[in-house]
């Protein structure tokens, strides 16, 4: 079974719009917005990342208060098209001090198509039915991640905002390759 996370070497010191403004969200509370990437960063960084050859289209941004994990893990698919399981994102936490996202095996068993608030869309399993098979503790470092296999977030005491960045469809390219392209390009930072 491959790693399903990887840090990458891309820098994160500076990267929002001077107008964007994260969402409110009481901090006990929870929260998911789906925002084009133009409207999130600057002109300057996204320019700086497509360099290295990715082009960011959508930001998740996703919030969870003290303690509020759920029971299930979840694959991500894409925005407006639930036949396409979206392969990978690259993530990024702010706060969220104890928190550890964790993976599981994916599962033989179908599960049905649910739609979180803003209309994106995923496939869920009770946690207690998989199998973990990784887990990390992501920081402020862009850190590359399988979202193609069940995924799920263990919540400590402080609340956790986590920004998540995805390409277009059109280079949703499986976990294996994503991982090779950014070795080739000496983004990777091995584990
Ligand atoms: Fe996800």
């Amino acid at each position: 079974m491959s790693n399903s996370w990887y840090n990458i070497k891309i820098d994160t010191s500076n990267p929002f719009n001077a107008n964007w403004k994260f969402p409110d969200v009481p901090v006990t509370g929870n929260g998911i917005w789906c925002i084009p990437a133009q409207e999130v960063f600057s002109q300057e960084w996204l320019s700086y990342v497509s360099s290295l050859g990715l082009d960011l289209v959508q930001t998740m941004i996703f919030y969870r208060g003290p303690y509020r994990s759920t029971r299930f893990a979840h694959i991500d698919l894409y925005y407006g098209d639930t036949n396409t399981v979206n392969n990978f994102a690259i993530n990024w936490v702010i706060d969220g001090i104890g928190s550890e996202m964790v993976w599981y095996k994916m599962p033989l068993k179908k599960s049905k198509v649910q739609w979180a608030n803003a209309d994106i869309p995923y496939i869920n399993w009770d946690r207690r039915e998989l199998e973990m098979i990784d887990r990390c503790a992501i920081k402020d470092k862009m850190t590359l991640v399988n979202v193609g296999i069940p995924h799920s977030v263990n919540m400590a005491e402080q609340g956790r905002w986590c920004i998540s960045v995805r390409t277009g469809e059109e280079n949703n390219f499986p976990w294996d390759q994503i991982v090779e392209k950014m070795r080739e390009r000496n983004l990777l930072i091995e584990r």
